[in-house]
């Protein structure tokens, strides 16, 4: 029964994207609207899981008073707080879309439009899911997403491996209705030992019952 697996569990959930600051009216950022990392929230909370949500900036709002939400902007305070929540957690579930590069200076003044070109240096994020692998004790589980465009189930096993995960979520670009700022998801979940399974088109709230449920059934102690 899910209720039995989850109830009591601490789960670190991450959601939405990153926003990384350029000047104070400018970022880079993407467009994931969080959706699937809340959707997962709601169902483990309502599964008496003790749910941390740590929240790129989004639009939804969670109403679930069992929910523990942290807002974050950036993809360094994301990993200072997951790291930190991670510790004595029971899974942690990565759906956020986090940023690959911040700018290498943050500009206190508004960046004036002056010349002709302008040069932004970049420099690479930490990888929050690869840095919660390494610290990933016995019993911990840890579940990564992968969007993909290209050869998906070989990009995603080796993302499983590189990221010591033990599941990862993956969704392709390919399918119309899945990823970003649908209201749907297909994804296909690949376990350690080549374990996979594949899932049909459905709403954001159905595809996190599969989730979970997955996560249940083959994620054991
Ligand atoms: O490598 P890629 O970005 O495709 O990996 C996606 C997975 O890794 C997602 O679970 C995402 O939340 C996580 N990730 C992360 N920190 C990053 C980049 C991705 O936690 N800097």
């Amino acid at each position: 029964m899910l209720i039995d697996y989850y109830s009591g569990k601490k789960i670190l959930i991450t959601a939405g994207p990153t926003y990384e600051k350029i000047d104070p009216v400018r970022f880079i950022g993407n467009y994931s609207t969080g959706k699937m990392g809340y959707a997962i929230a709601e169902e483990l909370a309502n599964l008496g899981a003790d749910v941390h949500l740590v929240s790129g900036p989004v639009h939804i709002q969670t109403q679930n008073p069992k929910i523990k939400l942290y807002k974050v902007e950036s993809a360094l305070e994301m990993l200072e707080i997951c790291t930190n929540l991670f510790a004595d957690c029971d899974v942690a579930i990565m759906a956020a879309a986090v940023a690959d590069y911040r700018p290498e200076s943050f500009e206190t003044n508004k960046i004036k439009k002056s010349s002709d070109d302008l040069v932004l240096k970049l420099l690479k994020n930490p990888d929050i899911l690869a840095t919660l692998g390494t610290i990933k004790k016995q019993g911990q589980f840890l579940i990564g997403f992968a969007l993909e465009t290209n050869n998906e189930i070989n990009n995603a096993k080796e993302k499983l491996l590189r990221k010591n995960a033990d599941a990862i979520v993956l969704n392709s670009l390919n399918d119309p209705g899945a990823g970003f700022s649908h209201q749907t998801n297909k994804i296909t979940i690949i376990l350690q030992k080549d374990v996979i399974f594949e899932y049909p088109l459905k709403d954001k709230k159905l595809v996190a019952k599969d989730i979970i449920t997955c996560i249940s059934e083959n994620l054991k102690n």
